[in-house]
């Protein structure tokens, strides 16, 4: 892979780009110590166990284990191959790279469908939005919109465009600038018919609002109907560029925004997004159609600390943000609650009481998670009456239990208490029942679902026996030092690691340092070709170990990695030995018994 871009290159590109400032486009870090830590982006976590090193330039997380440097990042966070992933980096370091795309080869094939794919919706995009703002055919639908309060100004900035009422523009459009009729039926933008193989638009005679990828790129539309033709709304179905489970409507935009304020607002709809927008609430994103996924929920924590919920005040809304907030309350992230007046949606409320009320009466007066809460059991509740109180009351202190702050607690209690003209005190002893009831419940319920086993630092480190715990300790000091691995090569004198990978990794570093390469975490990192391996490395390279080693230390490691399998034989020989005894074959026995001597004096 690497030949079709010269070594140095790849050198030089690793020494331009900085890892923190490339990982922070994607993980909010804080520096601690040496290093900068943040949430890991490859799986959900609550608290930091992802570190990244200046010195180093490498990553490592201590709870999933993924590790490496600027390349392997990218590559596995993007998708990108290694050649796109330098090209990318290379732009980014202001290096010239002359690559002849006729070398690229298949792997570039597939990247180069996805450049094309984007390459049609963005073209498209711009030809809807012509057709919408400048055309007499796509007047009325401007009419349509500027009825419903869309500004000019925000057209333009989200792109908004209009499809032509016709079966087949968008196909001659796009076939006639050299798409191939099977790029354009994977990106979602035409069918073909199954009676007779003919193609046709999918968008017809609807509004279109573009959806963008995280770099600004089109990569599939929603089309709303004028007026009350079904679906309402028609979206791009899933492709290779399009996942409706990843993408937030807006987060292209939002994110400068998002990043000024700290605060990010999740809103149902697109038109919600936009009709905020206006209100000059510019850091809004909606999901597509779908409700809020695991995948959601992590890229926003990785943003921010805060969400503001600003979901339909009907029914379903009101579902759909508890849902939510419960979901991102689980990963650690304090949740808002923007509500509106009975029924309506945020476009509505812009509309019917202008941007300056929805600032003030609507973003500027959010209820907290909890207090949203108290709303959420209230609803088809009678509290007149006295069993539906209790319940309700009930389900409350439920809730309040779950809070860990004293002064929380004693909030929501006083608060309760006065609402209902009840015994603080009594109400303070009702909720120490429930929590004890409900911990107990879970105790027994084995694993509370949700809560992924957290892997400290130090469970991981326990888990290791001995003789391992010695190589990593000599891998780490063989990685810093070259010296130090050409002893640990003599020392072993044939013998090799214990552990497979290990072995492997001392292999690759050996040939590393031959080929004339100075001790450079990250450059050992690309040298290495295997994925497995890799996080292992980086693993070891985030150890923190003395900077010397001293002989003692160097023998005790390799006394338990030369004693391991003499140990392990002896193990076995053992169990052989009490085998014959049972059998009563008392000379095979005696025999087995010799060897184990045999064995236990070449302990070192
Ligand atoms: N949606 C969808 N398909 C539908 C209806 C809705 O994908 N048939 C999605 C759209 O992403 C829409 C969101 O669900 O933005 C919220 O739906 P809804 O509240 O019905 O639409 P509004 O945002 O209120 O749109 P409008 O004001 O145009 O009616
Ligand atoms: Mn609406």
């Amino acid at each position: 892979m690497a030949e079709r871009i010269a070594e140095e290159k790849i050198n030089e590109i690793r020494q331009s780009v900085d890892i923190v400032e490339v990982i922070s486009e994607y993980v909010q870090l804080k520096k601690q110590g040496r290093n900068y830590f943040g949430l890991c982006p490859f799986h959900g976590e609550n608290s930091p166990s992802f570190s990244v090193s200046p010195d180093k330039q490498i990553f490592h997380c201590f709870g999933c284990g993924a590790g490496g440097n600027v390349f392997s990042f990218l590559m596995d966070l993007e998708g990108y191959s290694f050649i796109e992933t330098a090209i990318k980096l290379a732009e980014k370091a202001n290096i010239e790279l002359a690559i002849d795309p006729s070398n690229l080869g298949k792997e570039k094939k597939v990247s180069d469908d996805v450049l094309q794919m984007i390459e049609a919706h963005e073209l498209l995009r711009k030809f809807y939005h012509h057709l919408l703002v400048n055309t007499k055919e796509g007047q009325h639908a401007l009419e349509y919109l500027l009825e419903r309060g869309f500004t000019l100004e925000s057209i333009k900035k989200f792109q908004i465009g209009y499809s032509l009422n016709s079966w087949d523009f968008v196909t001659k459009f796009l076939l006639k600038r050299n798409f191939t009729a099977e790029i354009l039926e994977r990106s979602g933008l035409i069918i073909r018919r199954e009676s007779d193989n003919s193609l046709f638009d999918r968008f017809r005679n609807r509004i279109m609002f573009p959806i963008s990828d995280r770099h600004g790129k089109t990569i599939a539309f929603s089309g709303r109907a004028l007026g009350q033709d079904e679906p309402k709304y028609l979206n791009s179905p899933e492709t290779v560029i399009f996942n409706k489970s990843k993408i937030l409507y807006n987060f292209h935009l939002a994110k400068p925004t998002i990043r000024k304020t700290s605060q990010i607002v999740l809103f149902e709809g697109f038109a919600d997004v936009i009709a905020a927008d206006r209100a000059e609430v510019e850091n809004g994103v909606a999901t597509m159609g779908t409700s809020l996924t695991e995948d959601h929920v992590s890229q926003l924590r990785q943003l921010v600390q805060s969400v503001t919920i600003c979901y339909d005040s009907d029914n379903a809304g009101i579902e759909a943000a508890y849902r939510a907030g419960n979901m991102l309350t689980n990963v650690g992230l304090l949740v808002k609650v923007a509500m509106m007046p009975n029924g309506l949606d945020p476009d509505d409320y812009v509309k019917q009481f202008g941007a300056e009320k929805f600032q003030n009466e609507v973003m500027g007066s959010t209820v907290t998670w909890m207090s949203f809460k108290f709303l959420y059991f209230r609803r088809g509740k009678n509290l007149q009456n006295e069993g539906e109180r209790l319940l309700y009351i009930e389900e409350v202190l439920k809730e309040i239990s779950k809070l860990t702050k004293a002064v929380e607690r004693d909030h929501y209690l006083r608060q309760l208490a006065g609402e209902f003209s009840l015994s603080l005190d009594a109400l303070k002893q009702q909720q120490k029942q429930v929590f004890y009831y409900e911990k107990n419940k879970n105790q027994q319920g084995q694993l509370t679902p949700n809560k992924p086993t957290v892997v400290t630092k130090k469970s991981v480190k326990s888990l290791y026996p001995a003789y391992q715990t010695a190589e990593r300790r000599l891998i780490a000091h063989m990685i810093r030092n070259s010296e130090v691995a050409y002893k640990v090569q003599e020392l072993l004198n044939g013998h090799t690691f214990n552990v497979d990978e290990h072995q492997a990794i001392m292999t690759y570093l050996i040939g590393y340092y031959e080929e004339g390469n100075p001790p450079d975490p990250s450059a050992f990192l690309n040298y290495i070709k295997d994925d497995k391996l890799k996080r292992i490395v980086a693993e070891l390279e985030m150890m923190s170990i003395n900077s010397e080693m001293t002989p003692q230390e160097l023998n005790d490691y390799l006394k338990q990695v030369l004693n391991f399998p003499k140990l392990l034989m002896i193990k076995e020989k053992n169990a052989e030995k009490i085998e014959a005894e049972k059998q009563k074959d008392f000379l095979k026995a005696a025999t087995i018994a010799m060897e184990i001597l045999q064995l236990q004096k070449a302990l070192k």
